[in-house]
């Protein structure tokens, strides 16, 4: 694992906590944290035993946004440079978390600002504290919301809200957030750990093929029209019951229909019980 001193990860039951660890700096992301990032990601992308990836920041805060120092001022004479590290830190912000196969989930406390908001909302899910603070800080200090965050901002919340927040850069905290649509829900900063856990184990409780085929297919229909989603929708879910190991709509059919072991409105199906289920219908 390519951990630095900018960037650690934490493994426990098949969630792996990527840390951005520069809290003397808020964890402001510098072109060396952007690195490591995007080397971790892809790692624990093909790790086994990895399930869920979980991002947070060290010393109780999420990150302060670029680097205004290093990532910015340092790069304003060093244009083929400041190209490559703008195209590593929109990779593993986006390409790379966006299309993640494995579910990941944001959580959020102490600040959230400016280019912050890019691995916010790329994530699958965002729980935040109340008393955490957001800022699209960028209108502050002499720039509009630029790598993506405008566009993952205007295409995330309601218009309004995405126009208010961008043209003003006023905080707003958790519960705002949750309010407009920045994170899924907020939560008291003593519970956050918690309520990030407690999400990360009703993931890992679903069927793998079926919860990557289901945010692939989530995030692809936003742009098709209602023939072509249809018709992805359709096609995605012939090659989930192809290319599935869990044959999960085999076994979630059975284990409800004849076995009468499970209500799929309360619960998913139980996991790892194919092989021995000689009932499964061919
Ligand atoms: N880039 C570079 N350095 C940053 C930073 C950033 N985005 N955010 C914080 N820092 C640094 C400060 O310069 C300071 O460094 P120093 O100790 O060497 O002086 C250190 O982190 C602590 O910051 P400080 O302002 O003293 O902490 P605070 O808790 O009082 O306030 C913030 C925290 C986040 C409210 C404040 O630092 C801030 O407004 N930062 C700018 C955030 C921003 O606009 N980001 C957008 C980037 S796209």
């Amino acid at each position: 694992m390519s951990e630095s001193e900018v960037v650690k990860v934490e493994r426990y039951n098949g969630v792996s906590t990527i840390i951005m660890n520069r809290p003397h700096k808020r964890n402001a992301m510098s072109p060396e944290l952007h690195v490591a990032m995007d080397s971790t990601l892809k790692e624990l992308e093909k790790d086994n035993d990895t399930k869920v990836v979980v991002i947070r920041g060290a010393g109780g805060t999420f990150s302060a946004g670029q680097d205004l120092k290093e990532f910015f001022r340092a790069m304003e004479d060093k244009p083929a440079e400041a190209k490559h590290i703008q195209e590593i830190a929109n990779r593993w912000r986006w390409e790379r978390l966006y299309n993640y196969e494995k579910p990941t989930i944001a959580m959020v406390e102490g600040y959230c600002v400016g280019g912050a908001f890019m691995q916010l909302l790329a994530t699958d899910f965002a729980i935040a504290a109340d008393n955490a603070t957001f800022s699209l800080s960028e209108v502050n200090w002499g720039i509009l919301p630029g790598g993506l965050v405008g566009k993952v901002v205007a295409d995330s919340v309601l218009y309004r809200h995405a126009l208010y927040y961008a043209c003003l850069g006023d905080a707003f905290d958790g519960k705002e957030a949750a309010r407009v649509g920045f994170v899924n829900f907020s939560v008291p900063q003593d519970k956050l750990e918690a309520e990030v856990d407690k999400l990360a184990q009703k993931l890992m409780a679903k069927s793998p093929a079926v919860l990557t085929a289901t945010k692939q297919a989530m995030r692809a229909v936003r742009t098709m029209d209602f023939g072509q989603a249809a018709d992805y929708l359709y096609a995605k879910n012939a090659a989930i019951r192809a290319n599935d190991p869990e044959q999960s709509y085999k076994t979630g059919m059975s284990q409800f229909l004849d076995k009468k072991t499970f209500r799929p409105v309360y619960e998913p199906f139980k996991l790892g019980t194919l092989l021995t289920d000689q009932s499964v219908k061919k």
